[in-house]
């Protein structure tokens, strides 16, 4: 056998050894750790946890999240936690443990490389069981990161880590999320807001009333995100074409005076005491940072940290944590701003309560650069999901 053949072997069977004593120990450890008490009394924290994690779901983001969710149950079980997977299909249905567990299973961190599945049952009956300690939804868009799996958890008394109803609903909500920046005068581009409603009876004055913001205009669904139904338009001609496009998403769609600027990211931990991250930088590769450009074309770049002036730097952090507490965020939030080029004003562009959370997204990146590695990140995160639980429960 060629030596470095025979290292590698050696290598393969000490690694398979680490991970079997790896998976032991975490095992010993979950199966003798006292039971947390979030029926009776105060939750304790009390690490290794089992973890429900929950991924896929009805969103146009579902691929995301299933590729989101492998990197943090490798993380979870690197830390030692014991993760009970929980796959949603696109219609809402949940995958039986064994479907959840080969969905998980496979690898690849790109939405192409997620496996597709049918779900068996309209709740997982493990949610009901009370067999673990904490709910872990990586859930992006629609019914995940809007505050709807929140409320189950809430009905159900459940820790659970993010934010709550509340708050996801309107992080989720960009015209909502606008409204709120409006009242309380930061800094967001000019908009206008069309419904499907509106946009039947009288679009004359809905093309007017957008095309006065100027072009280029950035035309969305107010709820989605991975940049699912948004389109630059450029001229005159494309913004019908636009707004239905968008109105395929949502019946809310936000016109919105388009920013010429880099595109700064932030990333927020806490409860009663956020913290911001270091700065990241996305460079799009396309006209814009779209849908391919962000999983598929591998032509944009994400710079951690970004290269900014100190000065920016604190006032893009602390616009970060203001917008965290405006909109009541808990736990985590990846805060997007932009920084106008000619200007060097900062404008905020949208928050993000379940960022991504592939190996390669900016949210574990930035905090990799502030203190907390990818597995301590999710220990910070569960940590928190207890500490909110609490808060909430002395109330
Ligand atoms: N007003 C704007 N000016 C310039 N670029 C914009 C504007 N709005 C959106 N974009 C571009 O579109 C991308 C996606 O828009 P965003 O509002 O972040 O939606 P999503 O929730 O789908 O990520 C942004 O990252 C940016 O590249
Ligand atoms: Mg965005």
């Amino acid at each position: 056998m060629a030596p470095s053949l025979r290292a590698k072997c050696v290598n393969d069977s000490l690694n398979a050894v680490i991970e079997t004593t790896d998976n032991a120990i975490s095992q010993f450890l979950v199966s003798n750790k006292p039971p947390c008490l979030h029926r009776s009394g105060e939750f304790v924290y009390n690490p290794p946890m089992k973890v429900a994690l929950i991924f896929g779901g009805r969103s146009g983001e579902h691929d995301v999240s299933i590729v989101s969710a492998r990197s943090v149950a490798t993380a979870l079980h690197n830390g030692g936690h014991e993760v009970l997977p929980m796959a949603i299909d696109h219609k809402g249905l949940w995958a039986t443990d064994g479907e959840s567990q080969r969905i998980l299973n496979g690898s690849g961190d790109r939405p192409d490389q997620a496996l597709s599945f049918t779900g068996a049952h309209r709740l997982n009956p493990t949610l009901l069981k009370d067999s673990f300690d904490v709910a872990f939804p990586v859930l992006h868009g629609p019914f995940g990161e809007d505050g709807a799996i929140q409320g189950l958890f809430e009905i159900l008394g459940l820790p659970y880590v993010g934010s709550g109803v509340a708050a996801s609903a309107l992080c989720m909500d960009k015209v909502r999320t606008k409204k709120m920046f409006e009242n309380d005068r930061l800094p967001t581009a000019p908009w206008v807001t069309v419904t499907s409603h509106a946009w039947r009876a009288d679009p004359d004055a809905l093309r007017r009333r957008a095309l006065d913001l100027g072009l280029p205009l950035f035309v969305k669904p107010s709820r989605m995100g991975s940049s699912v139904g948004i389109t630059k338009v450029i001229d005159t001609e494309s913004l019908d074409a636009a707004v239905e496009t968008a109105l395929r998403s949502d019946t809310t769609v936000l016109i919105e005076q388009g920013i010429e600027a880099r595109e700064i990211e932030v990333a927020v931990l806490g409860t009663t005491k956020p913290r911001a991250s270091v700065p990241g930088e996305i460079v799009p590769g396309d006209d814009f940072y779209s849908f391919e450009d962000k999983y598929l074309d591998d032509r944009c770049q994400l710079i951690a940290p970004a290269p900014l002036d100190a000065e920016t730097t604190e006032q893009v952090q602390s616009l970060a944590v203001e917008v965290f507490r405006l909109l009541g965020c808990e736990g985590m939030a990846r805060v997007d701003m932009f920084l106008e080029k000619t200007t060097g004003k900062i404008w905020i562009n949208e928050v993000n309560t379940i960022p991504g959370f592939t190996s390669i997204s900016m949210f574990p990146r930035l905090w990799s650069l502030s203190g907390f590695e990818y597995p301590a990140l999710l220990n910070e995160l569960l940590r928190l999901a207890i500490e909110r639980y609490n808060n909430f429960r002395r109330i």
